[in-house]
């Protein structure tokens, strides 16, 4: 089989990449082509907010998609460091020791070919493929392949394409012609390549000195949530210097921006001059900076908050509450929740949102009341899903009332660390489990909380993996047959009463 190797940065990847495989696969008759991204170089520092090693891997697949025959390689980045060509044929040479390797390059690296580490092994390894970068480099490139040819040995084909004139650093600096659609919408989607020096200034140039700091802190504190809480920079950078960039419009202009881009709003008038600058901000964000719906989607609920919040959501909308520029006395201490608790930070803002304005005397806007109702929801069901023990007296409450017989809970955290409790029953008959089991998963749901799995073990034991509490559905011959009581023997036994007895009491 004849494979082509092609290495690169690919950051990012453009249709010139895509181009050049297929002129070579072409020319040369090649099965198939693998792209290798390298690794990201130790000790070398990146500008803020480049693309990481996994991000190029995945721009790098999608490029890849339009290349028929075309397969990408993760073997650079999985070693890491400083990896040599040689080193990287080397492997493929052991991973395909019948194919006949090629390695692809543009003119420019062929005329710096003897930089490279160990170039002869190179050249002994695989066949060099050049494609062509410039108009009228043709004669400069079949020189510069004999005497590579004469100097290492080997074979170097020059491949007569038209010259591909894309470039890596032009698709940074903003041509995103250059890019597949599939790639672009990755670099719009992941906030890559933002311009942030340029971004700032622009936004500069809107705001007054006060409002600018203010942004600076909000930028500032949402990286640091983003940080923690896994959501990627380069969106709450964006997201966070573009949230006010309307907010000192005057409202006529504000309005006009919304109806030029057909921004729907519904705002009395006593929250219209409050709420409307997000909107603004959200449509001028998506038409004037090019950003990707989920910053745009952050930027129009950050003074709102709404009920799916996500992750970027949540951080902006707390973010811009408790930067380190606001005055409010209560800022200091919801700024270090959020970087411990950001849903308990989102939920104890809405509620102070909504009993501030119901002091004032004012109706809270709609969305922050049903936002302020989903928190809560999702605080409680996540208190739920943390401990087991609410979920075992769920289960525990719902196969009594299904009649599930001899119910014991064993507190088994000492024993083990499959679970914290072991819940058993019996039940009478093979559809009496089913139902036993259906039941106590309904209620659970109900709460919030999913099985981790829910496995028929025989047909006469049920077992359902809550992660904390597992749960164990048995016919009267099985239990006595598995004996699970007697196996965790030194289990603490759980009185079940009590957890009956609340339901009573209500
Ligand atoms: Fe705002
Ligand atoms: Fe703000």
């Amino acid at each position: 089989m004849k494979t082509g190797i092609f290495g690169g940065t690919f950051n990012p990847p453009h249709e010139g990449h895509a181009e050049a495989a297929r002129a070579v696969m072409r020319a040369l008759s090649l099965d198939r082509i693998i792209f290798v991204p390298t690794a990201q170089p130790p000790h070398k520092a990146l500008p803020r907010f480049s693309a990481t090693e996994e991000q190029r891997l995945c721009m790098t697949r999608l490029m890849a998609e339009s290349v028929e025959g075309a397969s990408v390689s993760d073997i650079e980045i999985l070693r890491g460091g400083v990896n040599y060509t040689a080193d990287t044929l080397s492997e493929f040479k052991k991973l395909y020791p019948e194919d006949e390797l090629y390695l692809l390059m543009g003119t420019d690296m062929l005329l710096s070919f003897g930089a490279w580490k160990r170039p002869a092994d190179i050249c002994a390894l695989a066949s060099l493929a050049v494609f062509r970068r410039e108009e009228n480099d043709l004669e400069k490139i079949k020189a510069a392949a004999k005497e590579t040819e004469k100097a290492y040995g080997g074979r170097v084909c020059v491949i007569e394409n038209d010259p591909i004139v894309f470039s890596s650093t032009k698709a940074r600096g903003g041509d995103r012609q250059m890019l597949s659609p599939a790639v672009e919408k990755y670099v719009s989607d992941h906030c890559l390549y933002v311009d942030t020096d340029a971004l700032c200034e622009s936004v500069k140039g809107r705001l007054s000195e006060k409002r600018y700091a203010h942004t600076l802190g909000v930028a500032s504190l949402s990286c640091e949530l983003a940080r923690i809480y896994g959501e990627e920079e380069n969106r709450a950078f964006c997201a966070a210097v573009l949230h006010d960039c309307a907010k000192e419009m005057p409202l006529s202009e504000q309005l006009s921006i919304c109806e030029k881009y057909g921004v729907k709003q519904d705002y009395d008038e006593d929250n219209l001059k409050e709420l409307i600058h997000a909107d603004t901000a959200a449509a001028l964000a998506k038409a004037e900076y090019n950003m990707c719906d989920d910053v745009c989607r952050a930027i129009k609920y950050h003074t709102t908050g709404n009920d799916e919040m996500t992750l970027l959501d949540k951080i902006i909308y707390v973010a811009d509450a408790c930067e380190e520029n606001r005055k409010w006395d209560k800022a200091p201490a919801l700024r270090e929740q959020a970087k411990r608790d950001l849903d308990g930070a989102v939920v104890f803002l809405l509620d102070e949102t909504v009993k501030r304005l119901e002091k004032n005397g004012k109706k809270p806007y709609y969305r922050t009341r049903t936002a302020l109702c989903a928190a809560k929801d999702t605080e409680r069901k996540k208190k739920m899903a943390d401990e087991p023990v609410s979920i075992v007296k769920t289960a525990v409450k719902a196969a009594d009332a299904k009649k599930a017989s001899d119910i014991t809970v064993l507190k088994v955290a000492a024993q083990t660390t499959l679970a914290d409790y072991f819940v058993i029953m019996t039940g009478m008959t093979g559809v009496h489990l089913r139902a036993l089991s259906e039941e106590i998963e309904k209620k659970l749901k109900e709460e919030g909380v999913t099985p981790h799995h829910i496995e028929g073990v025989t047909s006469s034991w049920i077992l359902m993996d809550y992660g904390g509490a597992v749960i164990n559905i048995f016919l009267q011959d099985a239990r006595e047959m598995y004996a699970l009581e007697r196996l965790w023997g030194d289990a603490e036994t759980v009185d079940i009463n009590t957890f009956l007895s609340e339901d009573e009491e209500k």
